[in-house]
């Protein structure tokens, strides 16, 4: 198994351009299976998760293709995807496939609302916490189908296609959103979600899938509606940034010290967080396309945190800001309130010798010195890569065992921090 090697205390200094967002780019993808015709995606990350979707839906039968290299493009400059659903040979998406990645499972709504019928693994169990997908089946049974579950799969049927509805979410939710969505754009009526996600990402599922001539109005606030369509067309699209690799680096260089640029990201993405950054010390500006984060000598503040649905503090930056506090000067909070048992790299943010405590979903963080390099492990995707920025700060050598977490979510990663200055290697084995 590959490991990464990294002797820390250099600061970050250049510029690192920001991939499309991998949480965009899935369910994106997922909606080529609501038309026959051709969705085209630019700006698409090359990260396994990707590519184990693409490996899900070429077995429903969509054809892949991946545009060739244009002048300019580098293997870091995304790549362009045409998916193709015309001759869907499969609605079952099998439980081999769809335990190797979650979002998969949002196959169940284009499946469902195109042809009617779905039969989609439940997709077990999860690093970080039980992740039901109750409020998924509820959206699909307001939309009018009916659901059995049957030997770890859910079965849906609808008999004379989904029907608008109301689909009020008791708790705000990423994937339920994108499933209602998808759902209602090829229902017949309309369809009103309350309390839908206002992420980034759902914003931009919503305007491709306008593009393919979808009615949805309201995408990126708490109330959607949506005016079904009989059927969708074509279209292209091009991936918005992915705002947690932008803030993953911006932590790095609060952390480490330094002058980076982020190229090719916007702030809007991602204020709460860099709200933060600024109130530890670092300096953050707006440059045209992208953000500009520096540190230059002054300690680091401790902030109090707590996760909350955008447009508040991301959960999937909370391990990452949690090795930053590691360093600063006092005690901060960090309160998790998106997911249950997201606090694996608490024990192994303590091997470089941080100063954590846990008290249900709060982690007291009581800053320390220095940390020292130590081996450790990753054990999620978030996780993961709040090792590598605390080892990038760390004294010596931290070895990270484990790696393929990060390969599911961060493009290029120790190319973009190495040219950044970080001393950072793979060991391949
Ligand atoms: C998405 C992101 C993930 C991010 C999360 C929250 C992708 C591929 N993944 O995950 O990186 O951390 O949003 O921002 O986009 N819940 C239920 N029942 C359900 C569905 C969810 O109780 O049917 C709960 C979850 O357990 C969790 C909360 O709702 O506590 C939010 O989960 P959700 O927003 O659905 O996360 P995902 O869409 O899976």
């Amino acid at each position: 198994m590959d490991r990464i090697h990294i002797t820390g205390g250099a600061p970050l200094n250049g510029v690192i351009p920001i991939s499309g967002a991998k949480n965009a780019a899935l369910p994106l993808m997922i909606a080529s299976l609501m038309t026959g015709e051709t969705l085209e995606l630019v700006n698409v990350p090359r990260l396994a998760d990707i590519a184990s979707l693409s490996r899900i839906l070429g077995n429903h039968g969509v054809d892949h293709m991946v545009v060739g290299k244009r002048p300019g493009q580098t293997t870091e400059t995304g790549q362009t995807i045409r998916l193709t659903a015309s001759n869907v040979i499969d609605t079952t998406a099998p439980y081999d496939l769809v335990s190797t990645m979650r979002a998969s499972f949002w196959v169940i709504a284009p499946l469902l609302a195109r042809f009617g019928e779905a039969k989609v693994s439940l997709p077990g169990g999860c690093a970080i916490g039980t992740r039901p997908v109750d409020l998924l089946i509820m959206a699909m049974e307001a939309l009018g189908a009916q659901i059995e579950i049957d030997g770890g799969y859910v079965v849906a049927r609808t008999r004379n296609g989904l029907r608008g509805g109301e689909i009020r979410f008791p708790k705000v939710t990423v994937g339920g959103t994108h499933v209602a969505l998808m759902g209602a754009a090829l229902a017949h009526g309309t369809t009103v979600i309350e309390n839908a996600a206002r992420e980034p990402e759902v914003v931009d599922l919503a305007e491709c899938l306008i593009k393919m001539g979808a009615r949805i109005e309201g995408a990126g606030t708490p109330r959607i509606v949506i005016e079904g369509v009989s059927r969708l067309h074509g279209a292209r699209h091009e991936v918005l940034p992915d705002r947690i690799e932008t803030g993953t680096y911006a932590m790095a260089v609060a952390m480490t010290g330094g002058d980076v640029t982020l190229e090719n990201t916007r702030a809007d993405l991602l204020h709460s967080a860099l709200d933060v950054l600024a109130t530890t010390g670092a300096e953050v500006t707006t440059v045209p396309d992208g953000i500009r984060i520096r540190r230059n000598g002054a300690g680091i503040a401790a902030v109090d945190v707590t996760t909350d649905p955008f447009p508040g503090f991301p959960t999937d930056l909370q391990a990452q800001f949690m090795a930053l506090m590691t360093l600063a000067k006092g005690r901060s909070h960090i309160r998790e309130t998106i997911f249950e048992n997201r606090f694996m790299h608490v024990q192994e943010l303590a091997r470089l010798g941080a100063k954590i405590r846990l008290e249900g979903d709060l982690a007291i963080v009581e800053g320390v010195h220095r940390l020292k390099g130590a081996p450790v492990m990753a054990t999620d995707l978030r996780a993961s890569v709040s090792l590598v920025i605390a080892g990038l700060a760390a004294e010596g050598e931290t070895q990270i065992n484990r790696v393929y977490h990060l390969d599911r979510g961060f493009e290029a990663l120790e190319a973009k921090l190495g040219r950044c200055g970080a001393q950072i290697q793979r060991v391949r084995s």
